[in-house]
């Protein structure tokens, strides 16, 4: 990517700090196939004691590290519960169904809203005459719900749902991170309600790959078995586990300044009806549904004047803050934007 781009598409895109780069090339390791690197466990140990659960793995991806979870609580042909635009049913390429055989079913997506008792009313028992319900997923933060927190108080109604029916709750947290420094909730607060969870390090953390899979010792144990047998079992890869653990240590405050980028950039868009809802972290979701420039047109437009975001829709698109984008690019891409949505 050239220097003078700034890059809003996704907090994927960060590269690595020279501290990071640092520790990468430090860290200890083994073959973590024969359970040999000492980087990975303690990475391993570190996410499941900030989350209050049992045991953590690492996984190479946000993507596998859900399916693991999404197979440890959904036997095949029976069902999983989501919102329509969870990632795990959009862009996940039908992982559930391939690799797990799992059946999912969705409520409609409103954000990061979700009413209990909508979800409560999909459950399915157990039966011969139909697939029975087995667990609920949720996204924190909520990625195409532009970047949108589910407040405790939802999180908790629904673990009394779930304990109602024998369900398990599973959740979605690439962002999670983004959620705790937002709305000031522990994480181990998090970590209580939830049966399994996936955590992201390369999504604003900035670490170049990983995600890790939480839950108890025995769920973590058949976890290391299906990583293995979907092919993510890793050799001497504590060199990306100590990214992760940088990230840790340096990056996860800081998501704060992203959350104030994001907050600027919406406040510069939003007089020119823009804004498909509040800002809350770092993600700046547009609706374009009501402007002369479709989603295609304002990113190319926006291209040609080095500013690069997503499109998402034909007429919604997507900023995203993170730790490549300083305050002066932010300030270049405010200024960018609002040209290109006045004219
Ligand atoms: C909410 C959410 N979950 C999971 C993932 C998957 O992560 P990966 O791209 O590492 O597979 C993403 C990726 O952006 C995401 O936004």
């Amino acid at each position: 990517m050239g220097e003078n781009l700034i890059d809003l598409r996704s907090d994927t895109v960060t590269r690595p700090t020279p501290g990071m780069r640092e520790a990468m090339a430090t860290a200890e390791v083994g073959d973590d196939v024969y359970g040999e690197d000492p980087t990975v466990a303690a990475l391993e140990a570190e996410v499941a004691a900030r989350f209050g659960h049992e045991a953590a793995l690492f996984a190479p991806s946000g993507s596998m590290a859900n399916q693991i979870a999404l197979q440890l609580v959904v036997p095949p042909a029976e069902e999983l519960l989501c919102d329509a635009d969870a990632h795990v049913v959009t862009y996940e390429i039908g992982a559930a169904a391939a690799y797990g055989g799992i059946s999912s079913r969705t409520w409609p997506a409103v954000g990061a809203e979700i009413d209990p008792d909508v979800v409560a009313g999909m459950i399915r028992p157990d039966g011969y005459f139909a697939v029975p319900t087995r667990a609920i997923a949720v996204e924190q933060t909520h990625n195409r719900g532009g970047g949108g927190v589910i407040p405790l108080a939802t999180l908790r109604e629904l673990r009394r749902v779930a304990d109602e029916h024998g369900l398990a709750l599973h959740c979605d947290g690439a962002r999670i991170w983004h959620a705790h420094v937002a709305d000031r909730v522990p994480l181990a607060e998090y970590g209580a309600l939830f049966d399994t969870m996936s955590v992201c390090l390369s999504k604003g953390l900035g670490a170049p790959v990983g995600s890790l899979v939480l839950g108890s010792a025995e769920k973590i144990e058949r976890a290391r078995w299906i990583r293995k047998r979907m092919g993510g079992g890793m050799r001497q890869v504590g060199i990306l586990a100590a990214a992760g653990r940088y990230a840790l240590d340096h990056h996860v405050e800081r998501l704060a300044e992203d959350h104030a980028k994001a907050a600027r950039l919406a406040e510069a868009v939003a007089p020119y009806g823009v804004l498909a809802s509040p800002v809350r972290t770092n993600i700046v979701p547009l609706d374009l549904t009501k402007h002369p420039l479709d989603a295609k047109a304002l990113a190319a437009a926006a291209r040609a004047e080095g500013v690069l975001i997503s499109v998402l829709g034909p007429r919604t698109a997507r900023l995203v803050t993170h730790l490549d984008v300083s305050d002066a690019a932010v300030d270049r891409a405010a200024a960018a934007l609002t040209h290109l949505l006045r004219a």
